[in-house]
């Protein structure tokens, strides 16, 4: 499928099959993904906890109100920030970097058939803190964001749009 055509079909999906299985195939596909955006300086600054853990899952909604979504979810992946992995120039652009990687992950999760909803963690300071204690993240470290994964029950379709007025051709 044309890379736009897959861009073109993602949107956040927040109802999922419950008890649908993703496969680890298809994990590591996700997380291939993400390790193949870019990054400033090639730095590669996150690292990414997959769960499958239906407690915690419910551990995260339980902290942030805005990821009900977890509660018919397959799994969900963290991508975590680590801010000890920069040189001179990239260390400000941690965050841009991990959101291209998360936008990878969700352009693959269409290409798998499967949903998937980005839920911003960092920098929230108290989703942080929650989240790094929900999963053990020590150090320079920050969860950087949830993302709900599960097979769709709800109908497909674009949401995002083009909008002339929004480019400048000089
Ligand atoms: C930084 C960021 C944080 C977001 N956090 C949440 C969230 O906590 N919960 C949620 O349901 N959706 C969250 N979203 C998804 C947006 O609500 C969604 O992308 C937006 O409404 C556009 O819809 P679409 O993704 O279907 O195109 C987040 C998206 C981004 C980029």
């Amino acid at each position: 499928m044309p890379v736009l055509d897959i861009i073109a079909r993602r949107k956040s999906i927040r109802h999922y099959q419950i008890g649908a299985e993703i496969s680890d195939e298809q994990i590591h596909d996700l997380l291939e993904a993400a390790m193949l955006a870019p990054s400033a300086c090639g730095m590669r600054p996150w690292e990414f906890i997959v769960t499958r853990s239906r407690e915690k899952l419910d551990a995260i909604r339980s902290i942030h109100p805005h990821t009900r979504m977890l509660a018919s979810a397959s799994a969900a992946i963290i991508v975590v920030a680590n801010f000890d992995i920069h040189n001179a120039i990239s260390g400000d652009y941690i965050p841009q970097d991990c959101a291209a990687a998360t936008e990878n992950i969700l352009l693959q999760a269409v290409a798998e058939g499967l949903g998937a909803c980005w839920c911003g963690v960092y920098p929230k300071e108290d989703f942080v803190a929650e989240l790094s204690r929900i999963f053990d993240i020590k150090g320079n470290r920050a969860p950087f964001n949830v993302i709900a994964l599960g097979v769709p029950d709800e109908a497909e379709g674009a949401r995002g749009f083009y909008e002339e007025e929004k480019a400048s051709w000089e």
